[in-house]
């Protein structure tokens, strides 16, 4: 899959997360637009594995949909709409199954397991998790983290962690 550059001013840097085992690392991807966001999502979303899970992270408002709506850009589906804010849930069929989760609303241990979580994240495809921190504990180990932050105005920083193997097409990026 071709990727349009990044632009100038959203490469960041690779850090090695100093708790992370040796196996993970950190990269940081600064972003000064919703677009140059939403390609750093579909470069993720372009090194997606069936059975992946990623937790997205930040303030209302920080810019985890256009993320994931890069994401699964990024993993082949065409037609991405809105945030599954309302119905928690939405399907999609690119290269492989995404599962696009929104767990704004869901408070506590007894809401997640009605959700099916962490079951199904056995399930085949790949899943986003917006407001990810919700579901605490409950996510794999393998879970690739994408903590997104407000900089003021139209700057963000995107910190992407997981395995070190995994995230290598990224740390090139960022140099
Ligand atoms: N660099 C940027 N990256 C992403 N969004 C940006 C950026 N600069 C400005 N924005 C704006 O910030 C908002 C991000 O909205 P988005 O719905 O993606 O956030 P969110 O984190 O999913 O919010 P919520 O917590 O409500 O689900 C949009 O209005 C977008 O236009
Ligand atoms: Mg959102």
């Amino acid at each position: 899959m071709r990727h349009a550059p990044l632009e100038a001013g959203a490469l960041g840097r690779a850090v090695d997360a100093p708790a992370a085992s040796a196996r993970r690392t950190e990269i940081a991807l600064d972003s000064g637009s919703p677009e140059a966001t939403e390609r750093i999502g579909a470069r993720v979303g372009a090194l997606l594995a069936d059975g992946d899970v990623v937790a997205l992270t930040g303030e209302l408002g920080a810019g985890k949909t256009c993320l994931a709506r890069g994401i699964l850009r990024g993993l082949g589906v065409a037609d991405v709409v809105q945030s599954p804010s309302f119905v928690v849930e939405r399907r999609y069929a690119g290269r492989l199954a995404a599962h696009h989760l929104d767990l704004y609303r869901i408070e506590g241990a007894r809401a997640i397991g009605e959700l099916g979580i962490p079951d199904r994240f056995a399930e085949s495809g790949v899943f986003v998790v917006e407001w990810a921190d919700r579901a605490a504990g409950f996510l794999p180990d393998q879970r690739l983290e994408v903590a997104i932050e407000d900089l003021g105005g139209t700057e963000r920083r995107v910190r992407i962690a997981g395995p070190r193997a995994r995230l290598a097409p990224l740390a090139a990026v960022a140099g």
